[in-house]
């Protein structure tokens, strides 16, 4: 590998939707035996957006954040780039809705990042880049992504679907994760395994032929890297992946602990053994907010910082990223020296204990409002902000109308409050050992 300057990620904060479905509550209600979704696919419970939240309020409370927990100057910020595959408009990226409600300096350049569930990694790369090019001028890089994971009701794809933003802060002193400077190991191929058309709110997907492109996808990066990186399979203490649903990361571990059994001529340890080190105690965060699309391997990496302390010092750690279309990338770190400074900070543990569960009813009830809200000319919500979060407030002559965090303004008349569905906050269970079937 490569010697230069060390660069990578300084800081990472999560923000996840307020209320959840657990995915038995939707088996029971849709006739499916709750287990095929619990075990057969992994997951427990998914986020679920109100009508007010949406992946650019999502993408500023996670960046907001982020700034806050980490003392950024917001003038020390030079760039935002968004993975989305959830854009609000054709035009307008959501970086510069972001880079307006934080207040960011003019002197900062903005764009998204779109393919698929890759966008944040082609963001993060590109942010790296910048970073050592800008070098000595002490400016930062913010990467966000953000994605609301939506398929049509009833289809094989609802349990899979979740919500929810990751932000990182991009420099050269990287405390949380040092980016290894390894050649690049992508792969691209024009498939159709998942796509959403502009007129579609939901995404359209050829399940299982998507699974087989991400396999395949995995296998060549995984063999391009060991063999241009230097690094081997012993180097790794986690191994995370693109989580679509948890059962996905088992399948891609599955693959991967395969091709080194076969190099080692069977000389291997168990496959129970290695997941249950390498890959599974970074799923738990993933389980209770479902599919986030371009976060959901940053969230499995707060996840782990969120749950491991002494034991991932200094650890490096194997990334795959995977977009349907597709295009992937398999890529690794080191995670800094000192727990201290990551351990807790990611906002995961507070968000999930704070959440709402929702019934059956109410969670179709929020999807209709949501889409209502969204389509052009719609109505304007009205909402009463405490000035804690960003809401956003409907479409007002064509232009989206968001409530700031800070100001109260933009949010007026006060008439509603922004608590769309009543409920008491429901405990998250702590990270726990989840062996397939
Ligand atoms: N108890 C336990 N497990 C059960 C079960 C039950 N009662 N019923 C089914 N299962 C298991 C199946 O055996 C299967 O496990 P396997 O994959 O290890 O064989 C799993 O649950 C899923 O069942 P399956 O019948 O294959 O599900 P499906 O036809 O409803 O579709 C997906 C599954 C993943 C294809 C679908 O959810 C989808 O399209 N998701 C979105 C696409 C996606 O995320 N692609 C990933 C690439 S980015």
């Amino acid at each position: 590998m490569n010697q230069e300057t060390r660069c990578g990620i300084e800081g990472i904060s999560v923000a996840i939707p307020k209320h959840f479905i657990d995915l038995g509550t939707l088996a029971k209600a849709t006739g499916i035996d709750p287990e095929k979704f619990y075990k057969g696919l992994g997951g427990r419970r998914m986020a679920v957006v109100t009508p007010l939240e949406d992946p650019v309020t999502l993408a500023a409370e996670a960046a907001r954040t982020l700034l806050d927990r980490y003392r950024v100057d917001p003038a020390g910020v030079g760039m935002v780039i968004v993975g989305s595959e959830s854009g609000v408009d054709a035009a307008k990226p959501i970086a510069a809705y972001v880079h307006g409600m934080l207040k960011l300096a003019p002197q900062c350049r903005t764009f998204d990042t779109q393919h698929a569930c890759y966008g944040a990694t082609a963001a993060l790369q590109m942010a790296r880049n910048w970073t050592l090019r800008h070098q000595g001028e002490c400016r930062k890089a913010v990467v966000i992504a953000t994605d609301i994971a939506r398929y049509d009701v009833g289809s094989a794809g609802e349990p899979t679907q979740g919500a929810g933003a990751v932000a990182m802060l991009i420099g050269t002193e990287p405390e949380v994760l040092t980016i290894d400077s390894a050649p690049d190991a992508v792969y691209t191929e024009d498939v159709m395994d998942f796509w959403r058309p502009h007129y579609q709110s939901t995404a359209m997907v050829d399940g299982k032929y998507s699974l087989e492109c991400y396999l395949r996808a995995l296998e060549h990066t995984y063999r391009t890297y060991q063999r241009t990186s230097g690094l081997s399979w012993d180097d790794y203490r986690r191994l995370l992946f693109h989580v679509p649903f948890p059962k996905m990361a088992y399948k891609a571990f599955k693959l991967l602990h395969e091709l080194e059994a076969d190099r080692h001529n069977g000389d291997f340890p168990s496959f129970e053994d290695s997941y249950d080190r390498l890959s599974e105690p970074a799923l738990w965060a993933n389980r209770e907010v479902g599919n986030i699309y371009s976060g959901s391997l940053y969230l499995s990496l707060a996840g782990l910082l969120e749950s491991e302390g002494a034991e991932l010092e200094s650890a490096r750690l194997g990334f795959f990223s995977y977009g349907s279309g597709c295009c992937a990338e398999f890529f690794s770190g080191r995670i800094g020296p000192d727990s201290g400074i990551w351990r807790g900070r990611t906002g995961i543990s507070e968000a999930l204990e704070d959440r709402v569960e929702l019934d059956y009813e109410q969670y179709i009830e929020l999807r209709t409002k949501t889409d209502a809200m969204s389509r052009n000319g719609s109505f304007r919500e009205r909402v009463r902000t405490n000035g804690e979060h960003f809401w956003f407030c409907g479409v007002d002559d064509h232009r989206r109308i968001y409530a700031s965090a800070s100001s109260s303004a933009a949010a007026k008349p006060l008439a509603t409050a922004p608590s769309i569905v009543a409920g008491s906050p429901v405990a998250v269970q702590s990270p726990a050992m989840q062996r397939f079937s």
